[in-house]
């Protein structure tokens, strides 16, 4: 830049572009520069979650990284406390203690964290016997040189931090959905690998029609991002992965650009529903990257959910329809605090969490397809 342009012009146009509020491109890696405001109202984004369950206490996921962000909290210590809240609630059987399981009945829980502002990241996959996975990822961002922590190590890392380690995070609840599912699986008569991971999860199908479980449920998941008074955005997304799956599977959640992708001079995008769908299309990085051309969050959502769909191709994946047998929801926010809900379905849940300096409340959720995964 320094050879086609004199430092005095230099100086100029990035106080002109500063002024505008725009960062300079090599502030933002490749592509047009990013908006940045100096000061934004602080604002929380959450899937249904993040306002439907409070443990028991006084306050949502989103009320509670609200009011830590406008005390001056860190972002991502904000979100977390947030997302701790239905991690711990027994009821929320799609996160933490009491998540739905894995295939041997043993609940193993993914999460990871971004941090805008200081570039952090870390995350944890196929964790057992703690509740909170968030906070372990955190520290897996804070203290160590590693993105991602998993199994036996990621809870050996835990223990060594002072973590309890629980033998069993299993709720009743929990544990009889899965002797239901192991019921109806009678593995027997499925001795073909492959025909008995498709009837398991034609078996997870059914009870979700049978309204045994919630669809939000069964691939659960905690997405929670939020922008502080100083425009600094982070985010966390935390889950117990797909019911039923098999030992060992890690989904979406815990890698950085499928279930959850922050960058500090552009937004923040996350995601609850099929994991899979968003590992091989790494949809939040996607998202983040169509905000930085300049995409409104919606639209940029709706991209994503897009190239899910045209990626969607094999049989077992489709319905009746042609379109894909599952759902997706992403959850977008950007760096002037504007913010956005997609699903791929307009069936099932149709509204995401806010939290304003108006309080928590419910926000529709824009679908691309009609009707439901299952039609
Ligand atoms: N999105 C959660 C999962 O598929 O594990």
């Amino acid at each position: 830049m320094m050879s086609s342009m004199n430092r005095r012009e230099f100086v100029r146009t990035t106080a002109a572009v500063t002024a505008a509020g725009l960062v300079p491109l090599s502030a933002t890696g490749s592509g047009p520069p990013a908006r940045v405001p100096t000061s934004v109202p602080p604002l929380v984004i959450a899937d249904l979650s993040g306002i439907q369950y409070r443990n028991g206490g006084p306050v949502s996921a989103v009320e509670k990284a609200y009011q830590l962000i406008v005390e001056g909290a860190d972002v991502v210590d904000a979100v977390i406390a947030g997302v701790n809240i239905p991690e711990l609630d027994p009821s929320e059987s799609g996160v933490g203690y009491g998540g739905l399981p894995n295939a041997d009945g043993v609940v193993q829980l993914d999460a990871c964290c971004m941090h805008g502002p200081k570039k952090w990241a870390g995350g944890v996959a196929a964790l057992e016997g703690v509740r909170t996975p968030s906070l372990v990822a955190k520290a897996v961002m804070e203290q160590t040189d590693h993105h991602l922590l998993v199994g036996k190590g990621a809870q050996e890392f835990a223990r060594s931090l002072g973590f309890e380690i629980e033998a069993d995070l299993n709720t009743e609840r929990s544990r009889a959905l899965w002797l239901e599912w192991k019921r109806r699986m009678d593995p027997d008569h499925f001795l073909d690998p492959k025909a008995r991971v498709r009837h398991g999860y034609e078996i997870g199908l059914e009870m979700l029609r049978e309204g045994l479980i919630e669809e939000a449920h069964y691939w659960g998941t905690v997405h929670c991002s939020a922008i502080t008074p100083k425009g600094e955005i982070g985010a966390v997304t935390t889950t117990s992965g797909l019911a039923w799956k098999i030992p060992g599977r890690a989904g979406d959640s815990p890698i950085l650009g499928a279930g959850l992708y922050v960058d500090g001079a552009v937004g923040a995008a996350g995601s609850t529903g099929r994991g899979e769908a968003n590992l091989y299309n790494l949809s939040s990085y996607l998202i983040v990257e169509q905000l930085r051309r300049g995409a409104q969050p919606k639209d940029a959502g709706m991209d994503a959910l897009k190239r899910i769909q045209s990626n969607t191709i094999e049989r077992r994946l489709l319905n009746d329809r042609g379109l894909p047998r599952f759902n997706v929801r992403f959850f977008v926010l950007d760096k002037k605090g504007d913010h956005a809900g997609v699903t791929l379905y307009a069936a099932g849940e149709t509204a995401y969490a806010v939290c304003t300096e108006h309080g928590a409340e419910t926000r529709p959720l824009e679908p691309l397809l009609d009707g439901s995964p299952t039609d």
